[in-house]
């Protein structure tokens, strides 16, 4: 397949915008041929990860350590020996989760090599103009896209919200695709840029009233099971969500199936009817989604774990201010138990407001955390000598097992929050 190129695009792949720019044009003309792509896409919204000082990517770094970020950018971010010189990127750019806390690094059992690391990320992120939010949910801090712009984000849960809540477009991105679309302001125009991609797949009859934010993520996880990387379209919802559960439902359906968008009849944009969600097709399977099918999702968690809990995790995605303030209220004038511990995660902006508010001193006075930039299952930080887990999340409870090999209870907020606070899961399906 060749692809289209404008005498811009050509012109940047020839060098004219210096050889940092050429090689990130040749990178996305190579994946967009790889993809079937007939052109590329303007983009002036890029989320992706600078991705050096992450577990799993700084062990492939020289032993020396010494690389300057422009080399550990060439090699990690643009697939490059050759040290590149990185100019100011030409899209606004945002940087996803990185290695830790700024502040609870030590909590957080991070060493001062990885630290260095952040630190000198942080310095080149500065320099050449991305964003620190260091979030895996832009969308809560200040980045919420348009209805229709062309996106290149990197995180799932954060791409199946932008495409299926905002009615944004994006793939989901790697660290190399971001990192060159940044670069030149441009992604192949292939997957759900493209409208007729866009249209559901799977009929969905809910046939159980879900409500809270744990009936959302086993919704989610189900369907992700059901309908791996296709779009399904749900009816049979009672009002409008709270962003908080369609930011779950979205994790959990990304995890368990990798869905990259969905519909909700009559409350996400591209669905105000069946026939539109569908594009005026016939969907190519119906399923449905019951008191039978809740609680063979939530089984599927919490069969056969040890009950004493000895890390709670919440935030997964980054909890929004809602979230911390419910935590805080069920914290407050408690103690965790001396086995336990809790870390919540959310995004660095929201963690100024929660301190405004007094929510981080009454999680620090019952003995929990409020971490900002980082997560247990992505930056691999948890308290020492973790077996048994427990979260609200299906997301983080699909991956603490599979990454950290944690035994890992799912349950509400609250059963989360009483866990830490005796030591011991009691939570149920109500
Ligand atoms: Fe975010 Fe980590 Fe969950 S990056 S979506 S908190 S696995």
């Amino acid at each position: 397949m060749t692809m289209i190129l404008t005498d811009d695009e050509q012109a940047i792949l020839a060098g004219k915008e210096g050889e940092a720019r050429a090689h990130a044009m040749d990178l996305l003309v190579r994946y967009g041929k790889a993809l079937g792509a007939e052109r590329l896409v303007d983009t002036n919204n890029v989320c992706g990860g600078v991705v050096g000082s992450l577990p799993g990517r700084r062990d492939v770094l020289p032993p020396d350590k010494k690389m300057d970020m422009d080399a550990v950018f060439s090699l990690l971010n643009l697939d490059s020996d050759k040290t590149l010189k990185i100019p100011p990127v030409k899209a606004n750019t945002y940087k996803l989760i990185e290695a830790m806390d700024p502040d609870l690094y030590k909590v957080q059992r991070v060493s001062e090599e990885t630290r260095r690391l952040v630190e000198n990320t942080s310095e080149f992120c500065k320099r050449v103009g991305i964003q620190q939010s260091n979030t895996c949910t832009p969308y809560q801090v200040g980045n919420v896209p348009v209805f229709g712009e062309h996106c290149a984000w990197m995180e799932s849960s954060a791409v199946v919200y932008i495409n299926s809540v905002i009615g944004a477009r994006s793939n989901v991105e790697g660290a190399h695709s971001t990192a060159a679309a940044a670069l030149v302001g441009k992604i192949p125009y292939w997957g759900y840029h493209i409208p007729e991609n866009r249209f559901g797949t799977h009929l969905v009859e809910v046939e159980y009233p879900v409500d809270d934010m744990l009936d959302w993520g086993l919704l989610g996880y189900y369907l992700g099971e059901m309908v791996h990387e296709n779009i399904p379209v749900l009816t049979g919802l009672s009002g409008v969500p709270h962003a908080d559960k369609l930011k779950h439902f979205g994790a959990s359906a990304a995890s368990s199936g990798g869905v990259e968008m969905y519909h909700l009849i009559g409350i996400t944009p591209e669905a105000p009817t069946l026939e539109a969600a569908f594009g005026g097709s016939k969907p190519v399977e119906t399923l449905r989604f019951g008191a039978g099918e809740r609680k063979t999702a939530y089984e599927y968690f919490n069969t056969g774990r040890d009950p004493n809990v000895d890390f709670v995790m919440l935030g997964c995605p980054h909890a929004s201010l809602e979230q911390v303030q419910l935590v805080a209220g069920l914290l407050e004038g408690k103690k965790l138990s001396e086995n336990t511990d809790l870390w919540m995660f959310t995004p660095r902006a929201l963690k100024t407001e929660a301190d405004r508010m007094g929510y981080t001193k009454t999680l620090e006075m019952a003995g929990a955390y409020l971490m900002t930039d980082s997560c247990a299952a992505l930056s691999k930080v948890f308290p020492e000598g973790t077996k048994v887990a427990a979260t609200d999340s299906c997301k983080q409870a699909h991956y603490l097992p599979a990454i950290l090999g944690f035994e890992t209870w799912l349950g509400t907020t609250e059963q989360c929050v009483q866990a830490a606070i005796s030591g011991r899961w009691q939570g149920d399906l109500s």
